[in-house]
């Protein structure tokens, strides 16, 4: 299993240990993300959630192996995998959730970030949504929320371009509250998320919901467009020669398609 999980002073902390593959993520692995932060919503005992990865590298996004078989098989679309279960999860916790970026973080890996509630980055992180440059498409509802963020021409930057950012973009893109030294990233999210236990658990709750009450249903629908897209863009010929590539360690070649 490559995801860890413990429950200590009031936090339930997710934590990605897959270092090995710079933690990209597998079917397996978002389902027990998912049913990590359904556990906690349950566990009255938890008042915030911890989401953190290994020194130097929070995930390298989704595995692209797990891409190519979904790609192959019948069931490409999003809307049919347990990634999807694992954004609803996020989406719907109501318990507070803080990441710890302990490192790179690319693909899912930075997306994830926009539905946390705190996020602290370590100085060492390199951010990066490149799912274009893999023939696919924004997911997680990425391309409505960074525009809103960033404003469109940044956001092409980072959602057309791919290009990636360092921990003080994402803060000064409001994507993350600090910077943190990288040894001191998961200690100082830990102390953050502990801070709920002194804290009124209905307030923080109902608080929580008003803050994202005004998009929660365009995310939703945005996460149901770009899932529909997602799974399309999986099976097109660009995203074989991109995941083809990424394996062979050579760069792709698009000069083929029109
Ligand atoms: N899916 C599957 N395997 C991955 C992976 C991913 N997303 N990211 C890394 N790995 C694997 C590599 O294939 C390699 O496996 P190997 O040792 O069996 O050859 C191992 O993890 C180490 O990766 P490597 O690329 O050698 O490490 P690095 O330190 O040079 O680079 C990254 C780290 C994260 C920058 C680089 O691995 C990367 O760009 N990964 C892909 C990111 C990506 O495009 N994700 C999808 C986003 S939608």
């Amino acid at each position: 299993m490559s995801i860890r999980t413990a429950t200590l002073n009031g936090v339930a902390t997710i934590e990605i240990a897959r270092p090995e593959k710079k933690n990209a993520l597998t079917v397996a692995m978002y389902e027990a993300m998912a049913a990590a932060l359904a556990a906690a919503q349950a566990d009255p005992g938890v008042r915030a959630v911890l989401i953190t990865g290994q020194p130097g590298i929070f995930s390298s996004g989704n595995d692209i192996e797990d891409f190519m078989s979904r790609s192959a098989g019948a069931g490409g679309a999003i809307a049919e995998s347990p990634v999807l279960g694992f954004m609803r999860a996020l989406t719907g916790t109501e318990k507070p959730v803080v990441a710890a970026v302990t490192g790179a973080a690319i693909g899912i890996g930075t997306t994830l970030l926009l539905h946390c509630d705190l996020v602290y980055v370590s100085d060492e992180a390199r951010l990066a949504m490149p799912f274009v440059s893999l023939g696919l498409v924004p997911e997680f509802a990425s391309s409505l929320i960074l525009p809103r963020l960033l404003g469109n021409v940044r956001a092409a930057e980072k959602l057309l371009l791919g290009e990636p950012f360092s921990a003080q973009d994402a803060v000064d893109a409001g994507i993350a509250n600090a910077v943190l030294p990288a040894g001191e990233v998961v200690n100082h999210a830990r102390r953050v998320a502990e801070r709920f236990n002194a804290l009124p658990p209905g307030a923080v709750r109902e608080t929580k919901r008003l803050l994202r009450r005004a998009s929660a249903e365009e995310v939703l629908k945005t996460i149901g467009v770009e899932s529909e897209l997602f799974g399309q863009r999986l099976r097109s010929p660009e995203a074989m020669e991109a995941f083809q590539a990424f394996f062979q360690k050579r760069k792709p070649d698009f000069s083929k398609f029109s």
